[in-house]
């Protein structure tokens, strides 16, 4: 087919065929972190330039090299978000949400833009759900936002995630690590790629996650940011890790780990897998304890993660994880004749008021195509509505499954119809459940 244009490279589009799992992994996420308390917050996909540039940080890769930024019509430059936490923080401080108990726990599912080569799991539009917890500097909070992270995986069946976390310590502590770095990537100046000698002067910590191999290569030897963080960091670090034995969660502590962006303080953390390629990142996250100051607000210690909803799905579907199935067509209304369709088209209208999912003929398809129309999209039921069940008032509800056919009066069919399916759902079940340690009768109670 000769296309006008084709969506732009790194992008995804969401077929009707996949959205059930998307809508199902989302709606499981904003109820786990409901019971961790964190509530929705919303965003615009584009803000000012300097938001991200002052909270990313300007050495970093995706400021430096995979920001979407333009001029709009009126002279501003504007940023799609690479990330949620900067808008989240601005719209934390814009809106006095300081104010209210802290800390802030709040959650967002949201798209990010990121020019970056694309690849199995990387995209450049790619879509995350992260949690920010605003204003607490107890190690407590760390863990409680990491056994988030451990507990969704843990709901959603996904296995073989490896947790690993770090100290990156504090802007005191790494006055000192700054200097080791410079030494140490000094001494190998002549290999550096240009963005990286540049980064040499202005924040050598950004060196460390360098995506060209060679530099990558140079940084594996580099001296670690744990081998200079001071008391208070290192305290802090002993207490997240102490809360995390708590909880039974099973973490490995990786010196390598700095992360991308430039806002992080203390702990940093990844859930890494090693079944989707090479962008095996499936969350990642850390404090910023300096992050709300940085952008105008008071100090304000704070922390969050945030997954790439891409990258879940590729695990989720490497592991073969089941999905829970999309709702189908509950019945179809097959009708014959003029006089029927008008009442199909009102049947179908009441039995959707009830919240059933019905279906009738909107194409004008004769009544063999209506009965295979109604098998391919796998309707449990059909009714076949013409002037002999107009005349004598009644229908024959035919259970697709088995061919059973229950009569019902067409006057009350939206009422029996709904106390047709929980039975035969509820005997389907105990016929299941038959022979299992269940006590089917105090199950079902009055049903049947
Ligand atoms: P990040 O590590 O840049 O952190 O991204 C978080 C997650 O987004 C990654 O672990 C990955 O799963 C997904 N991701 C990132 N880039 C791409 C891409 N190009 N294609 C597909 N997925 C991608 C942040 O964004 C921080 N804001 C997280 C955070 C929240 N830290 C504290 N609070």
């Amino acid at each position: 087919m000769e296309l006008l244009t084709r969506a732009i490279k790194g992008t995804q589009d969401l077929l009707p065929s996949q959205s059930h799992e998307n809508q199902y992994i989302e709606s499981a996420l904003l109820e786990i972190a409901g019971n961790f308390g964190f509530k929705e917050i919303r965003t615009p996909v584009f803000e000012h330039t300097e938001l991200f540039t002052r909270s990313v940080g300007d050495t970093t890769d995706v400021v430096q090299k995979e920001m979407y930024t333009f001029e709009d019509k009126g002279g501003r430059s504007i940023t799609l978000r690479p990330e949620g936490t900067a808008g989240i923080v601005r719209a934390f401080l814009e809106h006095g949400l300081f104010n209210e108990p802290l800390p802030q726990k709040l959650c967002y599912l949201t798209s990010c833009y990121r020019y970056e080569k694309p690849q199995a799991g990387r995209l450049r539009e790619f879509h995350q759900f992260g949690v920010e917890c605003l204003g607490t500097v107890s190690p407590a909070a760390d863990a409680e936002v990491i056994s988030l992270g451990d507990q969704i995986f843990a709901y959603l069946g996904v296995e073989n995630l490896s947790l690993e976390i770090n100290s990156i310590g504090c802007p005191d502590c790494r006055r000192d690590y700054y200097k080791a770095l410079k030494k140490y990537f000094e001494s190998k100046k002549s290999e550096l790629c240009p963005t990286c000698l540049d980064r040499l002067d202005r924040n050598p910590m950004r060196i460390l996650d360098c995506k060209s191999p060679v530099c990558s290569k140079i940084a594996a030897d580099a001296p670690i940011v744990l081998d200079f963080i001071c008391q208070p960091c290192k305290e802090h670090f002993e207490q997240v890790k102490s809360y995390l034995d708590t909880m039974n969660i099973t973490y490995k502590e990786n010196p390598h780990i700095v992360r991308g962006l430039d806002y992080y303080t203390r702990t940093v953390f990844e859930f890494v897998s090693n079944e989707i390629g090479a962008q095996g990142t499936v969350l990642g996250g850390g404090r910023y304890d300096g992050l709300v100051e940085e952008l105008g607000g008071q100090s304000t210690p704070s922390l969050g993660f945030a997954m790439g909803l891409e990258r879940l799905l590729l695990l989720m579907h490497a592991q073969e994880i089941p999905f829970p199935q999309a709702k189908g067509c509950d019945v179809y209304i097959i009708s014959v004749g003029e006089m029927a369709y008008k009442k199909a088209a009102a049947l179908a209208f009441e039995l959707r008021g009830s919240g059933i999912s019905a279906q009738f003929d909107v194409a004008g398809r004769s009544v063999k195509a209506q009965m295979k129309f109604a098998d391919k999209i796998g309707a449990a039921y059909t009714v076949v509505l013409g002037e002999d069940e107009l005349k004598s008032g009644k229908l024959k509800l035919k259970y697709m499954k088995n061919g059973e056919i229950t009569e019902t009066p067409l006057e009350s069919f939206a009422e029996d119809f709904m106390e047709i399916t929980i039975r035969r759902s509820a005997g389907e079940l105990e016929d299941m459940l038959s022979g299992s340690d269940i006590d089917v009768k105090k199950f079902f109670g009055g049903i049947g």
